[in-house]
């Protein structure tokens, strides 16, 4: 794999400024951001109202905490653009996440908001190897989903190529790859490896391929899967991480020096890691729900987001910002077996040392004598074809689960292909639970 590490010439000097530097941006742009909020957004206002807590009672980073959190369920309260501080005609573009239950969630971004994110976007593909003239290969889906216009717009604010294929057609992924020569390509985990099986069926050898850096995220992955997926196209792999409600792609994204973590762009988003259960907020290192606020969005400020994804903030390696600890898992993905709290990621990484197993999975969650069940529903791996050897790799999946995360699991290993492929994010856990 090439050395990529951007010059330290290249970088926005707010990336390498000093700690304090940093939190006196930050500082600056809170205050603005919480009168923002106020000034403009009634249910803000109410809230902040209603926890006795004004704009003018933050003076330090810390005074944050007094102020209450926002929840997917503010969004859907005052759905479709209630969270709006700008008037329509300032709204430039619209995106919204699907969720899984009832309305979408709506998000609104002014032609500033756009300029930011795509700064930061290319920002994100800088740090992890790509320069301007590098060809991008963007699988993401384009549409209301975040992933493929963020993905677009930072590979052209970088001075890329842009290939805008979209999700899908998986023969078409490999057919342009393999033609046009990208050296970048943005796509989510899970779809890499249908890409990879793609370039297998097709017996093109994907280390011969152009690529050089893949910049996955919108699901949970882990350093195994990054493992596989370098190993197998001998190119790099990088995680960027971001939600809707607080941009989209670009709020954090790992460097291909370091690859320890997506850093945090803190010029532009306050992060905060809480206890769940008590919404306290937490020391730097200690496990978490991740939250948090804007500092520069005009169309749609959020503050102190509850994200629902867990993990740690951890101090700057290749940049002075701060970073986050690649996501375990969010905490509607979490299940609890006999006590024991598991993620469908967990699993992935036990998955991936047993030889006969591929990483196409699923959890499927079913009751068991009233109690919480769970089978690992995973593909064999071509070569493990012959019913002993699969037999073998069950067994031994089962084992390196009850040993390393502490719960007995049912493992089903099923024919290559068998298992749904996801063209975005995958679907982890089915729940075949009766429901009451
Ligand atoms: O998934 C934005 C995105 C697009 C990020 C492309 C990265 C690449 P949503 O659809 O709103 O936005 O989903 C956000 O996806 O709260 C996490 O649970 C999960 N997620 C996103 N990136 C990562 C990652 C986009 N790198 C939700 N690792 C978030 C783990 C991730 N989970």
């Amino acid at each position: 794999m090439r050395d990529l590490a951007p010059r330290r010439g290249d970088l926005d000097s707010i990336e390498t400024a000093s700690r304090d530097e940093i939190s006196a941006l930050q500082l600056a742009r809170l205050k603005q951001t919480l009168r923002h909020a106020y000034d403009n957004v009634a249910h803000t206002r109410a809230k902040f109202d209603a926890a006795g807590v004004h704009p003018d009672d933050c003076r330090t980073l810390a005074d944050l905490a007094k102020f209450p959190f926002t929840t997917k369920t503010d969004l859907r309260d005052t759905y479709p653009f209630g969270m709006f501080a700008v008037p329509q005609e300032r709204i430039a573009r619209i995106h919204a996440s699907s969720g899984t239950t009832g309305k979408p969630t709506v998000v609104g971004y002014t032609k500033g908001d756009l300029d930011v994110w795509s700064d930061l976007m290319a920002r994100s593909i800088r740090a992890a190897g790509g320069r301007a003239g590098m060809k991008v290969h963007v699988a993401y889906g384009y549409g209301l989903f975040t992933g493929g216009l963020g993905a677009h717009y930072g590979a052209e604010r970088l001075g890329c190529t842009v290939i805008p294929v979209s999700g899908g057609m998986t023969e078409r992924q490999v057919q342009l790859i393999h033609d046009f020569r990208p050296e970048i390509v943005m796509v989510t985990p899970s779809y890499m490896l249908a890409i990879l099986d793609e370039f297998r069926r097709e017996k093109l050898d994907p280390r011969d391929c152009s690529l050089q850096v893949g910049i996955f995220g919108a699901e949970p992955w882990t350093n195994a899967m990054r493992l596989e997926i370098e190993q197998s196209f001998d190119m790099h792999a990088v995680d960027i991480y971001g939600l809707s409600e607080v941009m989209g792609p670009g709020v954090s994204c790992e460097c291909v020096e370091t690859k320890d973590g997506p850093v945090v762009w803190e010029d532009h988003f306050y992060p905060e890691v809480i206890d769940p259960d008590t919404g306290a907020v937490l020391p730097d290192g200690s496990p978490g729900e991740l939250v948090f606020t804007s500092l520069t969005k005009e169309a749609m400020p959020v503050i102190r987001y509850r994200t629902r994804d867990l993990t740690r903030l951890l101090p700057g390696t290749a940049r002075s910002m701060r970073r986050m600890e690649r996501i375990t898992g969010r905490s509607d993905d979490m299940i609890i077996l006999r006590g024991v709290n598991v993620f469908p990621s967990q699993i992935e990484e036990q998955i991936l040392k047993c030889d006969g197993l591929s990483p196409h999975f699923q959890l499927e969650l079913h009751k068991h004598e009233r109690m919480d069940a769970v089978t690992v529903v995973v593909e064999a791996r071509p070569h493990a074809s012959d019913e002993a050897e699969r037999e073998l790799a069950a067994h031994d999946l089962a084992h390196h689960v009850k040993s390393v995360i502490g719960v007995t699991v049912g493992v089903r290993v099923v024919d290559p292909g068998a298992v749904e492929r996801s063209q975005g994010k995958a679907r982890r856990i089915v729940d075949l639970r009766p429901k009451h």
